[in-house]
């Protein structure tokens, strides 16, 4: 739980929230509406609290802005099944960015010859570094005493690269503990200009040691592992409690699942699954945790 500033009233705004919760931020939220539209002297400097309050304020779990060369890449996995039911229901909010946005001159280039020589292209600092400030710097109106300034929100930086930190579970469960808002830069060539990881990236991250074509495969699998442990994202039947490299199974790989019918081409359903002995059964499962 963190305490927000809704229309100048502190609020208890809990990470994952529940519905009574959300009900109650969004009643703070619109008290300091109904603060700001008044002009009483009394309410005008909670009107400024307020539009801070208000840029800080949201009922999505988690925004996830990802910088690609290659934005429909994401058409498909971030449009099917449980990650789009998550974002209709604005558990989650993924926002894809173009990294031409910002390309530089006639030809839009992106991308330029490595300082030094050596193969390949390296992905220029200028068109990421506008997009990132683009993203993370919102000027915010204070009509409070006419003046209006700028307020920097930091989402957690993360760079998909395979000289990154190896992605394990724990390190997916802490970035969705931890995190509210996620940056996502996918490399592309070579890689991106150094000195974008050492001003404007918090981490680097690897999918695992090989090399793809590019950082999109990796940022998905980081989304998709990390979205499923925010509260409201898998269904009701689905759990990431108990699972393989879950900590409810000491980080072991998960035991074999059966459904019906209990024999299929000459393959029995093992007894113990069938006999409704629950602590044989949990005996049994704990016995297949590899
Ligand atoms: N980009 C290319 N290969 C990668 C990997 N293995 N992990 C993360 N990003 C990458």
């Amino acid at each position: 739980m963190v305490w927000r500033l809704y229309g100048g009233v502190f609020c208890p705004f809990y990470r994952h929230k529940t519905g009574s919760i959300r009900a109650w931020n969004a009643f703070a939220v619109l008290f300091g509406f109904l603060c700001a539209s008044t002009s009483s002297l009394y309410f005008r400097p909670t009107f400024a609290l307020w539009s801070y309050g208000g840029q800080a304020c949201s009922f999505i779990d988690m925004r996830i802005d990802i910088l690609t060369l290659f934005p429909k890449m994401f058409e498909g996995p971030f449009t099917e099944s449980i990650l789009r039911r998550a974002q209709e229901e604005k558990v989650i909010d993924i926002r894809i960015h173009d990294l031409r946005k910002f390309s530089i001159g006639k030809y839009k280039q992106v991308d330029d010859k490595p300082y030094g020589g050596g193969a390949g292209m390296v992905m220029m600092a200028e068109p990421i570094v506008q997009l990132i400030d683009e993203i993370t710097v919102t000027p915010v109106e204070t009509p409070y005493h006419g003046v209006s300034s700028s307020v920097v929100h930091k989402p957690h930086r993360i760079y998909l690269s395979p000289r990154g930190e190896r992605l394990t579970q724990p390190k997916v469960e802490q970035i969705s503990a931890n995190h509210e808002w996620l940056l996502l830069l996918c490399g592309h060539y070579e890689g991106v200009d150094q000195r974008v990881i050492d001003g404007w990236i918090d981490e680097e991250i690897s999918i695992g040691d090989y090399v793809l074509t590019g950082g999109e495969l990796p940022a998905m699998v980081l989304v998709d592992a990390v979205a499923r442990h925010i509260p409201g994202v898998l269904g009701k039947d689905e759990s990431a409690a108990e699972e393989s490299f879950s900590v409810k199974l000491d980080r072991k790989k998960e035991y074999p699942l059966y459904t019906r019918p209990e024999v299929f081409r000459d393959m029995k359903v093992p007894d113990v699954l069938l006999s409704g002995h629950h602590k044989e059964i949990e005996k049994w499962k704990k016995a297949q945790l590899r």
